[in-house]
């Protein structure tokens, strides 16, 4: 991995590794991919405030989320399918953030369940829930969140449909699947990826198949998740979960300052403004861009975080400049776990963690809790 120095050095090689149906997964967006790309390139419209000749000595990233010690604000965002990039991907990835002191999030439509994570950490995970039509699931996952002492629920606001991702269309990945020879042979072209899957049990939905009505096997599972997302979805379920839940609470998913009020009422611990790292409204603004207008919006009543678009942790500083107390990596810890599994992930954070060191630095501040507007260059 010595060779590896960015975050697009880990994509390269996951795309080299993983099959293209679960390659083309991680690395697409809905539509027009606009939102996708928008999210990483209006980072680069922020421009740094250099500073010379301040203290650079004694330098820190620690700080919290959701009143967690984080050893860096950076958070593994949830994604689904993870452990098609890699055989137990999930279990691997949340090893390697718990060694490194940040947090993981399980997704809903994760392929290792809540229960596995457990058996393999020793520090509480974050685990994101999706509100399916089927209440009893919605209960039956709190209680095994709860059980498995989640420290915190991620609650997806964002999802109630389904975003049309055209990759995924044409590699067959709908309801119900489609394979034909070609993706078969995608497969076979992947011998160490194949190897990897035919070594592990878990090839479903770990969270979903044996506890949802009716889902036993890939075809009622399937039928199942295109009908289960929740078109009537409202605050009021929101609370419904807070109360049920009773731990801390997140919504992920925000992305306008009138939500963001709404967000507020809930008495949430936390949002995160998201598009869905631009899988779901293309056409929606960029996280980043947005960012600032949120956290002006709701003051100091809330914690606010981030995810969509971060590739470096230049972005990382650039968010928290702008007030997210926390952020979140996607596609960065998919290609570092597709490109090297455990090794591949913790990559992905060591590259996040120097970029964040050395550009604070060069901002001339020591501590990641101080930054802020006025580490940003205003004007042209
Ligand atoms: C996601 N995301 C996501 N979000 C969520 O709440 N539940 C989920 O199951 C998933 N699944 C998922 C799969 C894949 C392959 C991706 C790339 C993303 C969205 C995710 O949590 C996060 O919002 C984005 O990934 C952030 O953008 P970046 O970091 O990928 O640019």
């Amino acid at each position: 991995m010595n060779d590896i120095l960015t975050i697009a050095d880990l994509k390269a090689r996951a795309k080299r590794r993983v099959p293209k149906m679960f390659f083309d997964y991680a690395d697409s967006g809905a539509y027009t991919e606009g939102t996708y790309r928008a999210n990483e390139e209006d980072f680069q419209k922020v421009k740094l405030r250099q500073r010379v000749l301040v203290d650079m000595t004694n330098r820190s990233l620690e700080s919290e989320m959701i009143g967690q010690k984080v050893s860096m604000p950076v958070a593994l965002a949830p994604t689904g399918l993870t452990g098609m990039q890699h055989a137990d991907g999930e279990m691997l990835a949340a090893q390697a953030a718990e060694e490194f002191g940040v947090p993981f999030t399980l997704s809903t439509m994760s392929i290792c369940s809540i229960e596995d994570i457990a058996s393999v950490t020793t520090k509480p995970f974050w685990f994101q829930l999706y509100v399916m039509q089927d209440r009893d699931f919605v209960i039956n996952l709190i209680e095994r969140a709860k059980a498995a002492k989640c420290s915190a629920l991620v609650l997806t606001l964002d999802l109630q449909i389904l975003g049309q991702r055209h990759k995924d269309i044409r590699n067959g990945l709908s309801a119900p699947p489609k394979f034909t020879p070609k993706h078969i042979w995608q497969m076979a072209t992947r011998p160490l990826w194949c190897m990897q899957m035919l070594g592990t049990k878990r090839r479903s939905f770990g969270n979903i198949v044996g506890h949802a009505k009716s889902v036993t096997d890939l075809t009622s599972l399937s039928v199942w998740t295109s009908e289960q997302f929740d078109p009537q979805l409202s605050w009021r379920d929101v609370a419904w979960i807070k109360e049920r839940w009773g731990g801390k609470l997140i919504l992920k998913g925000i992305l306008d300052e009138e939500d963001a009020r709404m967000a507020v009422s809930t008495g949430a611990d936390a949002m995160i403004v998201s598009n869905h790292g631009g899988r779901q409204l293309d056409g929606a603004p960029s996280s980043i861009s947005m960012l600032p207008r949120i956290v002006d919006a709701v003051g100091g009543d809330i914690e606010v975080h981030l995810d969509g678009g971060i590739r470096s942790g230049q972005d990382v500083l650039k968010a928290l400049c702008y007030g997210a107390k926390g952020t979140y990596i996607g596609r960065p810890f998919l290609y570092g776990l597709g490109a090297g599994g455990k090794a591949g992930v913790t990559r992905a954070l060591e590259i996040i963690r120097k970029e964040l060191d050395i550009t604070m630095a060069l901002c001339g501040e020591r501590d990641v809790r101080n930054l802020s507007r006025r580490n940003l260059h205003q004007g042209n």
